[in-house]
């Protein structure tokens, strides 16, 4: 489903030009989970901006489901991540001064769902994230750090995506909230056959996966399997 070959991705211009991506390659099949790991500044978000189809690469092809999206315009991008894909970011990007259920609910909006039914696949995807239903009206400046990022989860659910893709989504956790996040990404890998590509800098959150992607200096550096299969539901009974 997900085809990059030789994508690069350089920002600026002249002097003042960085080459982020130095030619990655890679295959992701429908149904993996696979982790990205690599030092800070390695390129791990650029590339998934590229993979959600929010950032097109310098050069390279990256082929979505056998459709060339990298050359698409921001019109064409819009509409396959709308239909597509779940994006969990690093910086959350929540609306502030917006309730937790609107926050959530936006993206089906977008996507011309009724109100009654986007209510309830809102108020479904923010359960699943571990969300509490005493919280859903609170405003999103009034959270907790981890419970932003369980609204942040819980917006990358709602459109039901077949590709979801995660930047960190445990980085401020507790070790508990952290294994029901990742319960909740397992499961919908697990029961639901979604891809799911999580970008960690903790080993234990990578060994979650079934394969693991280094990534330095613009390049990937290794391509294995996970050693362990270590199930965070099972552990949670989910
Ligand atoms: N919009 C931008 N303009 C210029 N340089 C950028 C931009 N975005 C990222 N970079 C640079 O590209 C490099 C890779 O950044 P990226 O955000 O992909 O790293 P990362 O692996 O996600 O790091 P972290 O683990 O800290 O999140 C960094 O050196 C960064 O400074
Ligand atoms: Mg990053």
């Amino acid at each position: 489903m997900i085809d990059v070959r030789n994508i690069t991705k350089t920002y600026g211009h002249g002097d003042t030009a960085f080459q982020a991506l130095k030619g990655v390659s890679f295959t992701i099949n429908d149904g993996e989970f696979v982790a990205i790991m690599g030092p800070s500044g390695s390129g791990k978000s650029t590339l998934m901006h590229i993979l959600g189809c929010l950032d097109t690469p310098t050069s390279g092809t990256y082929l979505l489901d056998s459709k060339d999206v990298s050359t698409m315009n921001d019109e064409e991008l819009a509409d396959i991540r709308k239909d597509n894909i779940g994006f969990v970011f690093q910086s959350f990007n929540l609306l502030p001064r917006t309730t937790v259920l609107r926050n959530v609910l936006l993206p089906l909006v977008y996507a011309g769902v009724g109100e009654e039914e986007r209510e309830n696949r809102a108020k479904k995807a923010l359960i699943s994230a571990g969300m509490d239903e005493t919280h859903f009206l609170h405003k999103s400046n009034e959270l907790s750090g981890g419970q932003i990022q369980r609204v942040a989860i819980a917006r990358a659910l709602v459109n039901d995506p077949t590709l979801i893709l995660a930047d960190e989504p445990t980085g401020n956790l507790d070790t508990k909230t952290g294994e029901i996040v990742l319960g909740t990404f397992q499961k919908l890998n697990e029961d639901h056959g979604r891809t799911i590509v999580l970008i960690t800098h903790e080993p234990d959150v990578a060994e979650h996966a079934q394969r693991i992607i280094m990534v330095r200096d613009g390049q990937i550096i290794s391509d294995t399997k996970a050693h362990k299969q270590r199930s965070a539901r099972h552990a949670f009974g989910k």
